[in-house]
């Protein structure tokens, strides 16, 4: 009873000081931490891997649906989940805050264990503004809205309005304020995505008067002075466009970046980030977690920004958001698009850690996971539509979607798994550098893909048929970890592995030792030795050892993942 007392003295103490400074004294609050090599998120002061998922945009406003929502993603072994919050959801009358769903959302996490990351529909979602309450969307007045270049307005409020930011700041205030009442203790939310998918659809900028008034006046000092004290690092793209308008150090948008749709995706990204950046900041205020944006990525077929959302995170602006919008943690990528390594390598960055809100969930979705936090240190990864895990199967069509099967065994669920088990050494991992991870897909004809750890080349290719050679899948998986100076833990599914030396010395590599096993409670539980048929790739032996290889390796089958322990050995 005592320890009770005390406790809720604490916790009167802690919402009595302002916030703001409760980040600095309370390192248990959820927050982004420099660990070595990565940047790590840090939930009740540990490092935190986010195997996540994101529901449809509206099933977090049904408590019933998400009744039955909570355990099944529990069960398909994920820790977090991301759901929305309709700003129309909480203000549907102005001024009159309901935060009854933010509150069932929480209760609904918390029996299931689960985190939560809260994704805030304000001002706009996938561009458009659909979720502003009705009396914002009635006002066009009072709440500007986006003007295209053929003079028409469409439902997107414009940056350009002061109305229209402070009726957000009001509401995301609010709503922050609310988390901070109920969870400063707990921590079910661990992060904030604010917005969706932000910019403008349907031309390249805004042509409302407010915004070509914004655009004949010279870029903002806060932007140049960012642009040159980072020129040495800026997006390459970007400094080109900069430099080939001269490299001006001041001047309007247009003789800044010259006269190119790219200058209105710039133009757009800042006024984006501004606004953000400010209610990332009152939002801070209240509760300081990481926020992050989600970026709809340009597509295959776009042409000009507005065929994508003009003003998004791309990475071609992702220094303008950084400028602009320093409240804000990470600008993150939504991979809805085939070549999953490469979106990853446009978006991990010195200052911008990865996290992916959004994915496929099927096979393709597991591989994409287990790839993104062992070859990028990603904080986490979440596929979208997670209320139908149940349904994601191997299949590889948009959405994954398959007949329902026990959600254990969808494939998401078992790499999910074996992310959990194997979590601290992965953390610890990432932190020191000593982890890699391979992504092979037929479709994107990558069939081999090498990880350099240490004193070897790990070489990781599609499995294929002892006797033919031919290639039995089509996508495969692998994460390898160092554990001291010859040996790894190595796992994955439908891939061989083989050795290189990284290091002068004896080149071909040999088998000192390899065990099956797996990860209890962070230790380590050897099983069944590895070796015979287990190991031998190829028995032609001359060939092998021309190419400095001894013709064995590690196999990872499709019942996978798998962990296996090799220690390695050289000769000559
Ligand atoms: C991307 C959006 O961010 C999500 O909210 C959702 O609408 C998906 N697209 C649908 O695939």
């Amino acid at each position: 009873m005592k320890n009770k007392i005390l406790l809720n003295c604490i916790a009167l103490v802690a919402l009595a000081i302002p916030a703001g400074v409760q980040a600095q004294v309370n390192p248990m609050m959820p927050h982004l931490e420099k660990r070595g090599a990565a940047t790590q998120l840090i939930v009740d002061g540990k490092p935190y891997l986010a195997l996540a998922g994101e529901t449809d945009n509206t099933a977090s406003s049904d408590l019933a649906l998400m009744d039955t929502v909570w355990p099944k993603v529990a069960k398909a072994n994920l820790n977090t989940v991301l759901v929305g919050v309709g700003w129309n959801w909480v203000e549907p009358v102005e001024g009159k805050y309901d935060f009854s769903l933010v509150d069932g959302i929480l209760s609904g996490a918390r029996k299931n264990n689960l985190h939560v990351v809260l994704l805030w529909f304000g001002s706009w979602k996938n561009g458009l503004s659909s979720f502003a309450p009705a009396w914002v969307k009635a006002d066009q007045q009072r709440f500007p809205r986006d003007l295209l270049t053929n003079g028409k307005s469409v439902e997107v409020l414009s940056t350009f309005s002061d109305n229209n930011l402070q009726a957000d700041t009001r509401a995301y205030t609010a709503f922050m304020h609310h988390l901070r009442q109920v969870d400063s203790k707990q921590h079910t939310v661990i992060m904030i995505q604010l917005e969706n998918e932000v910019g403008l659809i349907g031309d390249t900028r805004d042509h409302s008067a407010a915004a070509n008034a914004a655009f004949a006046q010279p870029v903002p000092q806060q932007l140049m002075d960012y642009l040159q004290k980072n020129k040495a690092t800026l997006w390459p793209d970007l400094l080109k466009l900069w430099e080939t308008a001269g490299g001006k150090t001041s001047g309007t948008w247009t003789e800044v970046f010259g006269a190119n749709p790219a200058t209105d995706e710039i133009f757009m990204a800042w006024n984006y980030a501004r606004y953000m950046n400010q209610l990332a900041k009152v939002g801070k205020d209240e509760l300081p977690i990481p926020v992050f944006s989600n970026t709809w990525l340009v597509q295959p077929t776009d042409k000009l920004p507005g065929d994508y959302p003009s003003g998004c995170p791309e990475p071609l602006v992702i220094d303008i958001w950084k400028a602009g919008a320093p409240a804000i943690d990470i600008n993150a990528p939504d991979v809805h698009l085939p070549n999953f390594s490469f979106w990853c390598s446009q978006f991990q960055r010195p200052n911008n850690p990865l996290f992916v809100p959004e994915s496929s969930g099927d096979a393709s979705g597991a591989a994409n996971a287990v790839y993104c936090i062992g070859q990028y240190a990603s904080i986490g990864y979440s596929p979208f539509g997670v209320n139908h895990v149940d349904t994601w199967g191997e299949t590889r069509s948009a959405g994954g979607a398959s007949a329902p099967m026990a959600v254990e065994n969808v494939p998401l669920a078992k790499a999910y798994k074996l992310l959990a088990d194997m979590k601290p050494l992965i953390l610890d991992a990432q932190s020191k550098g000593t982890i890699g991870a391979s992504w092979l897909d037929t479709q994107q004809k990558i069939q081999k893909e090498d990880i350099t750890l240490g004193n070897y080349v790990i070489h990781v290719e599609l499995q294929r048929d002892r006797r033919s050679q031919a290639v039995t899948s089509a996508l495969g998986y692998a994460i390898a970890i160092e554990d001291g100076l010859d040996a790894f833990y190595v796992a994955g599914r439908n891939v061989q592995v083989t050795f290189s030396a990284n290091t002068p010395g004896p080149q071909i590599i040999g088998l000192a030792d390899a065990a099956k096993g797996k990860f209890v409670n962070g230790k380590w539980i050897r099983g069944r030795n590895v070796n015979g048929d287990d190991v031998v790739l190829d028995y032609n032996q001359s060939s092998a050892a021309a190419n400095n290889q001894s013709g064995s390796g590690l196999m990872f089958g499709s019942d996978g993942p798998i962990i296996q322990w090799v220690k390695l050995y050289r000769y000559q």
